[in-house]
C-alpha cells in the first residue's frame, strides 16, 4: 500500500470505501464479482481498500478489534496472536514500554491494555501510520529500532523473519539485525521476540529465553532481559485457548475476551527436575508439549506430572495417566525396529492407519508407513525411540488426550 492510498483511506470517501468492501465477500468464488463491485466505485484506490478488508478477515481471532484496524495482509502475516502478545503485555503491567517494531499495532493494542505509557515505532511510515491510527492508546513516531527516540522504557522487539517468504536462522539476517539490536538495548530491561527455530546460542543474552506454544504449534522463542526474568534462565509457556465459560485443562483461565478463554502452564528451569528413567513403559506414553522440548525442561514437566522418562536422553515419556491438557498414547506391543515383525503385529491388530512419532532414531515417518503397507481398519500409533542406545518401537492406540 503506498502512502496516498492510506491518505486517501483515512479520509471520509476512503472510509466510505472501506465499508462498500467490508460488506462484500472476497472467497474464492465470490472474488471477480466483488472486486469489480469495489472497482466500480473507485478503480483507483480499490486495490488497497480490498487488502485492508481481506486482512481484516484474515486477522479475525489472531488480532483483537482487528474489523475496525487499517492493516495489510502481510502486516496481519507477521502479526503476534493477540493470546500470546496479551501474556506478554500482562509481565510488562505498569511499565512504561517502547514497542521499537510496531508494525500497524497489533502487539502495541495489547501492550495499551497493561502498560503504564507506550510508545510505538517502526521504520515503514505507511505502518507507522496505521499503528497511530489503529491504537489511539500509544504514542507513534517513524524511527529506526538501532536508535529507539526512547530513555528509560522496557524494549519490545519483533524483529521480521520473514524474506521473500523464507524463514530466517540467522540471527543477523533478520530486519534489524538481532546482534547490533541487542547491542543497543542491551544496558535496559527489553523483550525480544525471536523464531523458535533461530540459534539464539550465539547471542550476547544474558536473562531468560521463553519458548511459547500456542494449542499445541511452537510459535516463538522470546528473550527477556535479566531485569525481567525474576532470576528464571529458559521457561516453557504453554498456552491453550478454549471457548469462553469452557472447562479449561489447568483449573481458571488466565484470561478471558472475545469469546475466547486462554490457559496457560508454565515450567521453568527453577522448578524440580528429579525424574527417573526406565526402560519398561508405564500405561501411556506421552510425548510433551513442543515448547516445553524446545526450552529443554522435559525432566522438570515429566516431574510436575508425575512422568518418567523411558531414557535419559531422549524427550518420550511414561505415566499411568496422561496429564490434562496434553496427548498421550496408549502402549500396547514392544517391538524391534524390524519390518517384518512390526507387518505381524500391525495385521495382528487390523491397522489400517497410523500416527508415527520418532525421537533419537534415523527413521523417515512417511517411508516406514509406507514400507508397512497398511490393509487393515483401525488408526494406531507408532512410537519409534531409544533406549539404552538400542531401537525401540511401541505400538500404540491413536492419540489421546488427556
Ligand atoms: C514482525 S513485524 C512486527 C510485528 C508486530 N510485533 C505485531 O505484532 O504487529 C516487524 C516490523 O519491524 C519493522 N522494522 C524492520 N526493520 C526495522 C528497523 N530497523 N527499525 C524499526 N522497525 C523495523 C518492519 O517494518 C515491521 O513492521
Amino acid at each position: 500500500m503506498t502512502p496516498e492510498d492510506l491518505d486517501f483511506l483515512l479520509t471520509a470517501a476512503g472510509r466510505a470505501l472501506l465499508e462498500v468492501a467490508d460488506g462484500l465477500d472476497f472467497s474464492r468464488t465470490q472474488v471477480v464479482a466483488s472486486t469489480e463491485a469495489v472497482r466500480r466505485v473507485d478503480p483507483q484506490h480499490a486495490a488497497a481498500a480490498i487488502d485492508v478488508v481481506t486482512a481484516r478477515t484474515r486477522a479475525a481471532g489472531r488480532i483483537r478489534g482487528a474489523d475496525r484496524m487499517v492493516l495489510t495482509d502481510e502486516a496481519v502475516q507477521q502479526a503476534t496472536a493477540w493470546p500470546v502478545a496479551a501474556l506478554r503485555a500482562l509481565r510488562l503491567s505498569s511499565r512504561v514500554v517502547h514497542d521499537v517494531t510496531c508494525s500497524v499495532g497489533a502487539e502495541l493494542g495489547e501492550l495499551v491494555r497493561t502498560a503504564d505509557r507506550v510508545v510505538g515505532s517502526d521504520l515503514d511510515p505507511v505502518r507507522a501510520r496505521m499503528a497511530t491510527r489503529n491504537v489511539p492508546g500509544a504514542l507513534v513516531c517513524v524511527a529506526d529500532a538501532l536508535a529507539p527516540p526512547s530513555r528509560d522504557a522496557v524494549i519490545v522487539a519483533d524483529p521480521a523473519r520473514r524474506s521473500g517468504g523464507r524463514r530466517i536462522h540467522d540471527p543477523a539476517q533478520l530486519s534489524p539485525p538481532l546482534p547490533a539490536l541487542l547491542e543497543v538495548v542491551g544496558g535496559r530491561d527489553h523483550v525480544i521476540k525471536c523464531a523458535p527455530g533461530l540459534d539464539t546460542s550465539v547471542l550476547d543474552h544474558r536473562g531468560e529465553v521463553e519458548v511459547v506454544s500456542l494449542d499445541g504449534s511452537v510459535r516463538e522463542a522470546c528473550l527477556w532481559s535479566e531485569g525481567l526474568s525474576g532470576g528464571v534462565g529458559r521457561r516453557a509457556t504453554v498456552v491453550r485457548t478454549v471457548g469462553a465459560g469452557e472447562p479449561g485443562p489447568w483449573g481458571p483461565p488466565r484470561l478471558e475476551s472475545d469469546g475466547v478463554a486462554v490457559h496457560v502452564e508454565e515450567v521453568t528451569d527453577g522448578d524440580d527436575d528429579d525424574v527417573d528413567a526406565h526402560p519398561e513403559p508405564e500405561a501411556f506414553i506421552v510425548d510433551p508439549d513442543g515448547a516445553v522440548v524446545r526450552a529443554g525442561l522435559v525432566r522438570h514437566w515429566a516431574r510436575r506430572h508425575g512422568l518418567r522418562q523411558l531414557d535419559p536422553r531422549i524427550a518420550h515419556l511414561t505415566g499411568p495417566e496422561i496429564p490434562p491438557g496434553y496427548s498421550g498414547f496408549e502402549v500396547l506391543d514392544r517391538c524391534r525396529l524390524d519390518r517384518k515383525e512390526l507387518r505381524r503385529v500391525l495385521r495382528a491388530r487390523d491397522c489400517g492407519s497410523m500416527e508415527i512419532l520418532v525421537r533419537g532414531v534415523d527413521v523417515d515417518p512417511d517411508v516406514l508407513r509406507k514400507s508397512l503397507a497398511l490393509k487393515g481398519s483401525r488408526p494406531l500409533a507408532l512410537v519409534v525411540t531409544r533406549i539404552d542406545r538400542s531401537a525401540v518401537v511401541f505400538v500404540c492406540g491413536p492419540r489421546r488426550r488427556g
